[in-house]
């Protein structure tokens, strides 16, 4: 029986830092409110002739993570790429990956769950690496936010609260009971999937269309989001699915070494880290720097708590996620 296991992880964020002092320049926001309400200091935007796009940052992330595995490009047999905004319609950015890592040909498949991609990603890794199909998978999440958002006053809801960024994974085969990724849990619920939404451009909202019938206040090519149904759903999903994966693999709260849970609000994450009371250092955010990355967030997260230490050989790590679709879902992992 095979496991898998990350051997390699890699993030990269754009240098161009945007305070919540620079949006209050362009919109009607200000520090105060964002800090509250979100935890979010700053992020990251790609700035225009920088050379970053989704795939770009996506790829910057996978090298560093290849290289820290020890694999070379030619040994991997799969690429998962997880994002909510993508460089084009079609076709995906797992195949630009390909391209742009010169990688001869391999199958490279893109998953559309949003703040749950990265854990639908890495579960897709680890029932391929289970049944012996392939060796080496490179999971990554990356988002170019700031190339969608709606920065006038009219989007502030949303648009102060996401950041550009990639982060990726390298799973590997092993052989080793009880060790690598013990489990990951995958759930959603279409009903609400307009709760957390962009229609257009699209084949219901196509662009001529939305230029022709939608007067300039009522553009459906902005995200929408409903704030408080999203938070309240969110806080709900995730301690259900952090419980779920914890029970599967007859653990304890007390079991975990580090919670990495999506970086969506501060408020959600301490939310959670109350309900289970867990000290300071158990649990992982950095949504403060970063801002909400979707599907960047935790491979961004978990590869800084990696980097700093803080996720050790042998540690219990739990990933969590709660976003749009709904989607949300967790990964229990034994490092
Ligand atoms: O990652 C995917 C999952 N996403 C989430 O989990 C997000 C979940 N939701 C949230 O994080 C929070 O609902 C938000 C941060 C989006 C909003 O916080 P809130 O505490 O729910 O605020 P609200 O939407 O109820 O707005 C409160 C007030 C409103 O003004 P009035 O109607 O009370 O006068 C808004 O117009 O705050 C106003 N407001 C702002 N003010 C300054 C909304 N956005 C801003 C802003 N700056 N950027």
């Amino acid at each position: 029986m095979y496991t898998s296991r990350i051997v390699g992880m890699g993030k990269y964020v754009p240098e161009n830092v945007v305070t919540n002092d620079d949006l209050s320049n362009i919109m009607e926001t200000n520090d105060a409110w964002i800090q509250e309400r979100t935890g979010i200091k700053e992020r990251r935007h790609i700035k225009k002739g920088d050379g970053n796009s989704t795939a770009v940052m996506g790829v910057k992330a996978a090298k560093i993570a290849l290289e820290r595995a020890e694999i070379s490009k030619d040994e991997v047999d799969l690429i998962v790429f997880a994002t909510l905004s993508p460089d084009y319609y079609f076709p995906g950015c797992g195949v630009q990956v390909q391209e742009m890592l010169d990688i001869h040909t391999c199958p490279a498949l893109d998953v559309r769950n949003q703040c749950s991609g990265f854990i639908y990603g890495l579960s897709v890794a680890d029932q391929f690496i289970k049944t012996g199909m392939y060796k080496n998978v490179l999971v990554i999440g990356s988002e170019n936010h700031s190339g969608g958002l709606d920065f006038t006053t009219r989007g502030r809801s949303v648009s102060v609260i996401f950041g550009d960024g990639a982060g990726a994974a390298v799973l590997t085969r092993s052989e080793k009971e009880g060790h690598g990724i013990l489990s990951t849990h995958l759930h959603s619920e279409g009903k609400h999937a307009m709760e957390l939404s962009l229609k257009g451009p699209s084949t219901e909202y196509w662009v001529p269309e939305i230029i022709a019938d939608n007067p300039q206040e009522d553009i459906p090519y902005y995200p929408y989001m409903n704030g408080q149904f999203v938070f309240k759903n969110a806080v709900v999903r995730f301690a259900e699915v952090i419980m779920e994966g914890l029970k599967t693999n007859k653990l304890e709260v007390a079991d975990i070494d580090m919670l990495v849970p999506h970086q969506a609000n501060l408020r959600i994450s301490q939310f959670i880290q109350k309900k289970f009371q867990l000290a300071d250092d158990q649990v992982y955010n950095n949504i403060q720097r970063y801002g909400n990355t979707t599907a960047a967030s935790i491979p961004i997260a978990l590869c800084e708590a990696w980097e700093e230490g803080k996720v050790k050989e042998g540690d219990t790590v739990v990933l969590a996620a709660f976003g749009s679709g709904f989607t949300w879902g967790s990964a229990i992992i034994r490092w």
